[in-house]
């Protein structure tokens, strides 16, 4: 049973993660207008990754027999800029999701909600390679800058990123 701090901790993560879905799918499209399809299908896919984030948050809280409350969504805030210019962002974000998520942990602890604390494990581990893969490709952009043969290099690379659904 889910305590109403905790329910309501949980509906916002939920927003948060589909907000995070809606940000990597403008993206997406920022790419394609570019000409980047590489870039779009790695974005794209992150969408895709969120979302499935979103709905593990959705499924427990009903398995719980909580309360899923949804709020509007923001906005993304566009003018992404340069491929790097956008994983710089994409780390940033996924900082804050993790902030966001060890917050969650934080009070599971202080409510000795044990099952809260195990479900969160899979979020801490997930952030861990989220973040992984946006430093893996800064490096790599900043190794080849942000035009030219390089970035075609990248593009071709990420256009083989494809989805693959969290297990239950
Ligand atoms: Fe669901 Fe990228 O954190």
């Amino acid at each position: 049973m889910l305590s109403e701090r905790m329910t309501k901790a949980l509906n916002e993560q939920m927003n948060k993660e589909m907000y995070s879905a809606y940000l990597y799918m403008d993206m997406s499209a920022h790419c394609t207008y570019s000409g980047l399809g590489g870039f779009a299908n790695w974005f794209m896919v992150q969408y895709q990754e969120e979302m499935s984030h979103a709905m593990k948050i959705y499924d427990y809280i009903n398995e719980q027999g909580g309360k899923v409350v949804l709020n509007s969504i923001e906005k993304p805030p566009g003018n992404f800029g340069t491929p790097l210019e956008m994983f710089e962002a994409t780390l940033k974000h996924e900082q804050f999701i993790t902030e966001s998520i060890h917050g969650l942990v934080e009070l599971a602890y202080e409510e000795k909600d044990y099952a809260t604390q195990i479900f969160l494990q899979w979020f801490v581990t997930e952030q861990i390679e989220e973040e992984a893969n946006d430093n893996e490709l800064i490096a790599k952009l900043r190794l080849v800058g942000d035009e030219g043969n390089g970035l075609f290099m990248i593009d071709k690379e990420l256009e083989s990123r494809t989805f693959n659904p969290p297990k239950k």
